[in-house]
């Protein structure tokens, strides 16, 4: 079990020495090696066989729109402020979630997460709306874990009453920066009265968590101007904090590219020192590491989970909730049913020509091999305790008799041997453990087991701190 006392070790020459472009590990294989010729008869099966075991679900609603481009954006959004597109939008989503609820029985929801864009661009009735539309079509279990993504700037004390008496229980909101100056430059203006505003009305309403995000490596940002950042987001103490390592991609995201002039972002060792900080200060302040970019008081459940050797990775993250089907409605959403991922069209107009074809709106997908899901099981392991016993592995994947996992794994085990030599792993017989210098490159260690990464283009991903 994972041990919280001195739980991440900051070594700058090893963070250098590691830093590359890595996926993120929310899915393995990861989302990029989905592709177009999936068939939504895959899909199909793959739901019959969850109805057969009656595997819980959890529900994603992805509502793109956003009233403004935040500079930095990295996410599939659609900018607009005529809010009435939103009303077309939500007449597919039902038909969406209609037609893949047709295909689903006797499955209980234990998570509904709402994300973005912007899901709270929604007015009250729409919000109403989708939630009815939802409910009617879904069994929820009493204590399902509900939650939304909302941006500050567009709540007020009542928005924020009725979304947790329509019954949202969790709340997301991105902070990214208390700096004028780096807000500005990222096109991103929220004044610090409004962020402890908003957090006051959760509060006052009574959310049971409440999680900020925040970037690092922003434009203008410094180590005394993100120091501020971090002390102000301390006085706001909310459960999670999330702190990004911003993906510059300007390549992929025209957004960025338009917008950002390299010139103005801190240099990779500002950042390592700005990374180093945080993770001082948030810790200091008694904030968990759980992974990746995730902080969580010791009380939350991220943070009990993860001691009890329970805690999960899906295409949101972290989560507390067991292995359950992940169904994603909505343009651009990702669902990950046991052994097959997919994704729905990622352009408006695709997904709703789909859907007037009366066809699932399916972009891309992958069937995972037996070998993807023994390796999706190593990584999880890594990514979310630390620590992972080789038999207690090949035991679940039925590894034969004749075949343990050092001899599967033989070309891994030498890979680890060379991080094992720089103190980022122990590798004893029945076990791999991530020693506290290794949490921070986490992504590192699972890239190990990662073998479609030879043969991917690096340039995918963002560097992995
Ligand atoms: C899908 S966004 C939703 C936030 C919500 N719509 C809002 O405006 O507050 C989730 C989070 O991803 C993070 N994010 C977006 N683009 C990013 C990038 N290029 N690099 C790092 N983090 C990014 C931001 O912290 C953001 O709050």
């Amino acid at each position: 079990m994972l041990s919280l006392a001195n739980p991440v070790v900051f070594d700058s020459a090893l963070l250098h020495k590691y830093n590359q472009p890595l996926p993120r590990y929310t899915s393995y294989p990861p989302a990029t090696e989905m592709k177009e010729t999936f068939s939504s008869r895959d899909f199909e099966a793959a739901l019959a066989i969850g109805n057969y075991r009656q595997t819980p679900l959890s529900l994603y609603c992805h509502i793109p729109f956003c009233e403004s481009a935040c500079y930095f954006c990295g996410c599939n959004t659609v900018i607009t402020r005529h809010r009435a597109i939103a009303d077309p939008y939500l007449d597919y989503l039902e038909r969406n979630i209609a037609q893949v609820a047709q295909r689903v029985a006797r499955r209980q929801v234990n998570q509904l997460h709402w994300g973005g864009g912007t899901p709270s661009y929604l007015s009250p009735k729409q919000v109403e709306r989708l939630w009815t539309v939802l409910h009617h079509h879904f069994e929820f279990e009493r204590d399902a874990e509900i939650s939304i993504e909302v941006n500050p700037r567009d709540l007020d004390r009542q928005y924020v009453r009725f979304l947790k008496d329509l019954g949202f229980k969790r709340v997301s909101f991105g902070l990214q920066d208390f700096d004028l100056k780096v807000q500005a430059a990222v096109n991103r203006v929220q004044p610090e009265a409004m962020l402890f505003n908003a957090m006051d009305w959760l509060r006052e309403a009574g959310f049971e968590s409440v999680n900020v995000d925040l970037i690092y490596g922003l434009p203008y940002q410094t180590l005394d101007t993100f120091r501020n950042t971090i002390d102000k987001t301390l006085q706001l103490d909310p459960d999670r904090i999330a702190v990004f390592n911003f993906a510059y991609v300007p390549w992929l995201k025209p957004v960025q590219k338009k917008h950002i002039d390299p010139a103005t972002l801190p240099g990779p060792e500002d950042k390592l020192e700005i990374f180093h900080m945080t993770i001082d200060r948030l810790t200091a302040a008694g904030y968990q590491f759980i992974g990746m970019d995730h902080f969580a008081k010791a009380n939350d459940e991220l943070a009990i989970a993860q001691a009890q050797g329970q805690l999960h990775r899906n295409f949101q993250g972290y989560t507390t909730q067991p292995e359950s089907d992940l169904l994603g409605f909505g343009m651009t959403s990702i669902s990950m049913l046991q052994d097959v991922y997919s994704q729905n069209h990622k352009g408006l107009r695709d997904f709703y020509k789909a859907l007037d074809a009366d066809l699932l709106p399916l972009e891309r997908g992958v069937v995972l091999s037996r070998d993807d899901i023994l390796r999706r099981a190593v990584i999880m392991e890594l990514m979310c305790q630390f620590e992972l016993s080789k038999a207690a592995i090949a035991e679940k994947y039925h590894l034969s008799f004749d075949q343990d996992f050092d001899d599967y794994f033989a070309r891994e085990r030498q890979d680890l041997q060379a991080l094992e030599a720089d103190g980022l792993v122990r590798l004893t017989p029945n076990h791999i453990e991530v020693l506290p210098p290794g949490r921070l490159l986490i992504r590192n260690i699972a890239a190990v087991f990662d073998t479609y990464l030879r043969n991917r283009t690096i340039r995918q991903f963002s560097q992995s701190v």
